[in-house]
């Protein structure tokens, strides 16, 4: 095993929303897949569902749905969305839909309360989604992590037929980066590692939190 590989992937993956045209190849996206489904999952339920699409006019649609709603929420709120856009969403050469089936929760016998549940059910998808994107940026492809919020996602289960009782948590969209963007900032390990306990010293202020994003 090729630890120092792996550690460059993760270190390499970068949330990519500019793109340029190229194809994901049939072989890549098997490979993607295949990462996805050896992803650790609560009580092995493999609860994930993924709609994969190449389709330019589905693509298309689904940057419209996004566009829409952004401008909806910057009428709403300019400040906050300022300057952001979603055109990224679908103009790529593969659109995946992650999906989580929730009667998978039954399984977990042992877990009876409903936010713990819901816990392993999301964790899980986020483990399959996060192993597609390791995968991804192995072959030098971007990917992005999408949230499906609620103000899209009826309209994103009308487009891609996606039955009820199925939760659509995320969009991935895999393509040819235009350009691999920088690094964002990371904590340092010390600062958020607590040896034996935790080390009250270490606990960031609201103001850090707050101020996070911008540094
Ligand atoms: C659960 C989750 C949801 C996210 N949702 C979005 C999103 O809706 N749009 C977006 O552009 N990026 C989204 N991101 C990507 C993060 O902004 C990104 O991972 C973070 O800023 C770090 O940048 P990096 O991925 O390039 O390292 C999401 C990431 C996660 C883990």
């Amino acid at each position: 095993m090729d630890s120092k590989a792996l550690l460059d992937v993760v270190r390499t993956r970068r949330s990519v929303r500019v793109y340029k045209s190229g194809k994901v190849s049939e072989a890549q996206l098997e490979m993607i897949l295949e990462a996805a489904r050896w992803a650790p999952s609560g009580a092995n339920t493999q609860p994930w569902e993924f709609v994969v699409t190449r389709d330019r006019e589905k693509m298309r649609r689904v940057r419209r749905i996004y566009d829409e709603e952004w401008r909806a929420r910057k009428r709403e709120d300019p400040v906050n969305y300022k300057g952001l856009k979603k055109d990224y969403v679908g103009d790529v050469s593969v659109l995946v839909l992650c999906c989580a089936d929730p009667r998978t929760m039954r399984v977990y016998l042992t877990t009876r309360q409903p936010g713990d549940r819901e816990k392993l059910l999301q964790a899980s998808i986020a483990n399959s989604v996060e192993h597609m994107m390791l995968m991804a940026a192995s072959m030098n492809l971007g990917t992005v992590w999408v949230s499906v919020r609620d103000e899209v996602k009826d309209e994103l289960r009308e487009l891609f037929k996606v039955p009820e009782p199925l939760r659509l948590l995320w969009v991935m969209p895999i393509g040819h980066a235009k350009a691999w963007p920088k690094a964002k900032p990371r904590r340092k390990i010390d600062d958020f590692v607590h040896e034996e306990y935790y080390r009250a010293e270490k606990l960031r202020r609201d103001e850090d939190i707050m101020a996070w994003p911008k540094k």
